[in-house]
């Protein structure tokens, strides 16, 4: 009891017996099962798993987008499963920095206007939200481009704007679902040096992948494997 205590206050991340079923008519798909994970402040943390193993699934409950079965979820000391859908708005906006395979950008936006948005949804008026995402916006080496609309950029760089919308707000933590998936593997080296930098600034980082050769660029992987997650296992070689 007192060590899930003391995990609890370490933890930025504490997932205690989760479980989601999705009911597909008379059956239900039993697909996470609990799992329970601590990811501590600071931390650079891959996933792995094959597809359907349940990593989608697994973010969107971190990512405060899917409600559990059952079990505790405890993010940056909120009690996730007690909290109100309106709250849940709150805490992802300003808890969560989110990155997606596909970037997930507004296409009719241009790029300052895309990284910017959520501060705006924080109640900053435009010249504060700019001024706020002035410094991350240079270190990702988008200045140049704050007038281009996504498709005006190549794929690495609209990552890039995806990494910098989800910096601004400095959350708690980021997380990623397959960041590199869609990528050139120029563009993802790129981004995985990136993360890297990131994580060596301070920030906790999760990453959802298929790739052992993406996850092993991560401090510390975690496998899913049809629903369980496995800790502490020796990886096999890249090559092998
Ligand atoms: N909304 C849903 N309704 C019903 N079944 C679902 C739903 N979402 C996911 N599933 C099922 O749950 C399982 C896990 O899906 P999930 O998307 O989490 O896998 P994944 O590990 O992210 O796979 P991939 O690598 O292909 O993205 C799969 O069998 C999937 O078909
Ligand atoms: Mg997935």
């Amino acid at each position: 009891m007192e060590t899930v205590e003391r995990e609890e206050r370490d933890g930025i991340i504490t997932l205690r017996d989760v479980n989601k079923s999705y009911k597909m008519g008379e059956n239900v798909l039993h697909v996470l099962k609990d799992i329970s994970l601590t990811v501590k402040k600071g931390e650079y943390l891959a996933v792995l798993g094959p597809s359907g193993s349940g990593k989608s699934t697994l973010m969107n409950i971190i990512g405060c987008m899917d409600v559990m079965d059952s079990g505790a979820y405890c993010l940056d000391g909120v009690e996730i499963e007690k909290a109100k859908e309106k709250e849940l708005t709150g805490i992802r906006n300003q808890k969560i920095g989110f990155i997606f395979q596909k970037y997930h950008l507004i296409p009719t936006y241009n790029v300052l206007q895309n990284i910017v948005m959520p501060l705006l949804m924080r109640g900053m008026t435009l010249k504060e939200a700019r001024e706020a995402s002035m410094d991350t916006i240079t270190m990702l080496g988008l200045a140049e481009r704050m007038e281009h609309k996504p498709n005006e950029l190549s794929g690495g760089q609209q990552q890039r704007v995806a990494i910098a919308r989800a910096l601004v707000g400095q959350p708690a933590i980021l997380l990623a679902d397959e960041p590199t998936g869609a990528l050139d593997q120029e563009s993802g080296k790129e981004v995985l040096k990136l993360f890297q930098r990131l994580n060596d600034m301070g920030n906790t980082i999760v990453m959802i992948t298929h790739d052992l050769g993406v996850a092993r660029h991560a401090g510390r992987v975690v496998r899913i494997v049809d629903g369980e997650l496995y800790e502490n296992e020796s990886l096999p070689d890249a090559a092998g």
